[in-house]
């Protein structure tokens, strides 16, 4: 007898108060058909002694914070916002929610917090998953396909094809469904895309004349959801003639390649323009000029000037393409006891420069020359130019020439 009582008080420990006695549980996913209601009909049993505290309905949607559907607390059952209207107390632990829609999808969890006659605090919890279906909708109620009348490019494969859709879909439901296509020879294939309501299959290559059907697939959430007599149980059937479509796409791969040929041959021609394109200029200062620091030299001479790239008021010449060019300046000065010194400028950037004096009184006996040049890569609009470094005297003979030696591709 002595060695039972432990034993007896364990047993009756674990089988004491608050007891589910819901009709639905932990088990998998509640499926509901949207505009249905969520019966979440989850009923307790207190046990004497045992009291109700707070009863708490939560929603949490995939992803998202959970939010508070309604509570119950001395004996009050109260909605939140966003509820209200659309969920009763249906005793316990039970509510319903009316008329559904995707967004009630997501956990649904009860919490229930009740008091023993210690005054002690107990919290039990249910929660199921609840998935909220949607069937698919069309805008004439049942489906529609056709074969497109022009041939279809796949970028990706870059191959022609012949395209058909299937539509016109307001609403894919939800879960989204696909269609199902069935080919001539009772295969199936998926969908290339959906776009603008239509889901498209693109023909395999070559193509299989007959008769090619689209349809929803069969037991997918989104159809237990359809009413049972819905035009879209209905399969619909487009007949592809294949010798006029073997015959479209060959039209359309003619045409493409004609407009590659077009692309291309236009594309030819801009490089050899660019090719043949001459540019280059001969100028001289033609009299002795006297400048300072800084100044550009300019009112230039002109020999040649071939593609007018060359400016001789401004003494600048603008590239008029990208490419590579060859400048040269050369100077003296030719008055006793004075410099010509001046710099290849590229924008602004000295690239090159001379840098002399006449020394003897006469410059027939000691005449000293100088020249700076460069090649220079370019892009259209950039400027070159020779300009003054120091306070000089420049002579008549002084020249400035340059050509592109080459355009950029
Ligand atoms: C819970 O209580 C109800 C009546 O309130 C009763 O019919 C039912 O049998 C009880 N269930 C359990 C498991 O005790
Ligand atoms: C294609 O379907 C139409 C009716 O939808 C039928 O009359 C025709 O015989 C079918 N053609 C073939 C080749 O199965
Ligand atoms: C030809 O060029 C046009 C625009 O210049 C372009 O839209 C078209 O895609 C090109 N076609 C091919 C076949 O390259
Ligand atoms: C010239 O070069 C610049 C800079 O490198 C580039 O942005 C531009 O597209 C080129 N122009 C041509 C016609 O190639």
């Amino acid at each position: 007898m002595l060695r039972l009582v432990p034993f007896l008080l364990l047993f009756s420990g674990a089988c004491t108060g608050f007891q589910w006695t819901d009709t639905i549980g932990d088990g998998p996913q509640l499926e509901v058909c949207s505009g249905d209601p969520v019966k979440l009909y989850w009923y307790f049993n207190l046990t004497q002694g045992e009291r109700l505290k707070v009863i708490e309905w939560k929603h949490q949607a995939r992803g998202k914070h959970g939010h508070l559907v309604a509570s119950y607390e001395e004996e009050n059952f109260v909605p939140t916002a966003d509820f209200s209207g659309r969920v009763s107390h249906g005793g316990t632990g039970a509510i319903e929610l009316s008329c559904a829609t995707v967004l009630d999808t997501g956990r649904h969890t009860v919490v229930v917090t009740t008091v023993d006659a210690a005054q002690s605090l107990s919290v039990h919890r249910r929660s199921v998953a609840v998935m909220i279906n949607d069937s698919p909708k069309t805008k004439s109620g049942g489906l529609e396909t056709r074969q497109e009348q022009k041939a279809f490019h796949d970028a990706t494969t870059k191959e022609w094809h012949v395209r058909l859709s299937c539509g016109h879909f307001s609403d894919r439901g939800h879960p989204p469904l696909d269609v199902v296509w069935k080919t001539p020879d009772d295969g199936q294939l998926s969908s290339s895309d959906f776009s603008d309501g239509h889901f498209h299959l693109l023909v395999p290559n070559p193509v299989k004349g007959g008769n090619y059907s689209c349809g929803l697939p069969s037991n997918t959430p989104a159809n237990k959801c359809l009413p049972q007599r819905s035009a879209l149980y209905t399969d619909v059937t487009v007949y592809v003639d294949e010798v006029s479509a073997r015959f479209a796409l060959q039209e359309a791969q003619l045409q493409a390649l004609k407009m590659q040929v077009e692309n291309e041959s236009q594309l030819l021609q801009a490089h050899l323009d660019v090719a043949r394109l001459q540019v280059g200029f001969h100028a001289s200062l033609g009299k002795e000029t006297t400048l300072s620091d800084g100044d550009h030299l300019r009112s230039f001479s002109v020999v040649s000037n071939d593609g007018q790239a060359f400016n001789r008021l401004s003494g600048e010449f603008t590239a008029p393409v990208n490419g590579t060019y060859f400048f040269v300046g050369s100077t003296g000065t030719h008055t006793s006891s004075h410099h010509a010194n001046m710099a290849l400028m590229k924008d602004g950037i000295k690239v090159s420069e001379t840098y002399l004096m006449q020394v003897g009184r006469n410059y027939d006996s000691s005449t000293v020359m100088g020249s700076c040049h460069a090649v220079l890569h370019l892009k259209n609009g950039q400027k070159v130019w020779l300009e003054c470094t120091y306070d000089s005297t420049f002579w008549r003979g002084t020249v400035f020439s340059g050509f592109l030696i080459s355009a950029d591709n």
